[in-house]
């Protein structure tokens, strides 16, 4: 290898790093967490039951929007648009694909699995594996750039899970019901659209190319709310990992059978 710590005139150490912390640790958490995730998410995907709560009309944010025919009765709020669905088709696949790749291609998340899954780099004054680094100036990393697309998809989803989150509202006996279950998502709705909105696409497209915020102080008022969200980016990217599988859990139990919904009105 010519590149890198290997290259000419660069000091020959012999072991990868001269650190004596736990360097490893970080990137080792960030694998664990991101792969608990994806593992999680994926199998509850292609389950295909336990995603819809009749009584109180939970609906999981994995299957939302569910819009075939073979949606449980009563899942399906916007319709059903196609006919059943292979069992190799998750429910919730108009909306999953694009939130993964608001996900992958999210500046907090990248960052993240560089350093982890990637190894590049790995942590600081750590030599990495690669011999070459192309950064995102080539295929495939160069496609990082859509993420501004995918960040207006995430909005409408957003908008979706909004509105799941209102109709779950629900009594058995008809009318205004609310258990823990409306907690839940609700909590998870807030932190998505606090997530979704310290997006640094949207802090951009809010107030970026801009010569003066004086002659514009509505984007000015947007950019600042987006950037006081947009400092706490990471802890929403992972918050809103584990909101998302907590919603999940909860309404695969009650739907099961396995617990029941705990009401208050
Ligand atoms: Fe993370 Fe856009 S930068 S969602």
């Amino acid at each position: 290898m010519t590149a890198g710590i290997n290259a000419p005139g660069r000091a020959r150490i012999p072991v990868r790093s001269l650190r004596t912390d736990r360097w490893w640790l970080p990137p080792l958490i960030t694998n664990l967490g991101l792969a608990t995730f994806v593992i999680y998410a994926t199998v509850r995907s292609f389950m295909g039951e336990w995603y819809w709560v009749d009584d109180y009309h939970y609906l999981t944010p994995f299957y939302s929007p569910c819009i075939s025919e073979s949606c449980v009765p009563g899942s399906a709020h916007f319709g059903e648009w196609i006919g059943e669905l292979p069992g190799w088709i998750p429910m919730g696949f108009l909306a999953l694909p694009f939130l993964l790749g608001f996900r992958l291609t999210c500046y907090y998340y990248r960052k993240a699995y560089y350093r982890s899954v990637w190894q590049s780099p790995t942590a600081c004054a750590v030599a990495e594996p690669h011999a070459k680094y192309s950064g995102e100036t080539r295929f495939p990393l160069i496609l990082q750039n859509v993420h501004r697309y995918f960040f207006y998809v995430a909005g409408i989803v957003a908008v979706i899970n909004t509105y799941d989150a209102i109709v779950a509202f629900h009594s058995p006996d008809g009318g205004f019901g609310m258990g823990l279950g409306n907690v839940i998502l609700l909590i998870n709705v807030i932190m998505l659209w606090a997530y979704t909105l310290s997006c640094h696409s949207c802090r951009h497209i809010a107030g970026g190319r801009l010569k003066h915020f004086s002659a514009h102080p509505v984007r000015y008022k947007l950019w600042t709310f987006v950037s006081k969200l947009n400092v706490r980016h990471m802890q929403l990217a992972w918050i809103t990992l584990g909101t998302l599988m907590l919603t999940d859990l909860y309404v695969m139990l009650v739907a099961s059978g396995a617990i029941s919904d705990l009401r208050f009105v």
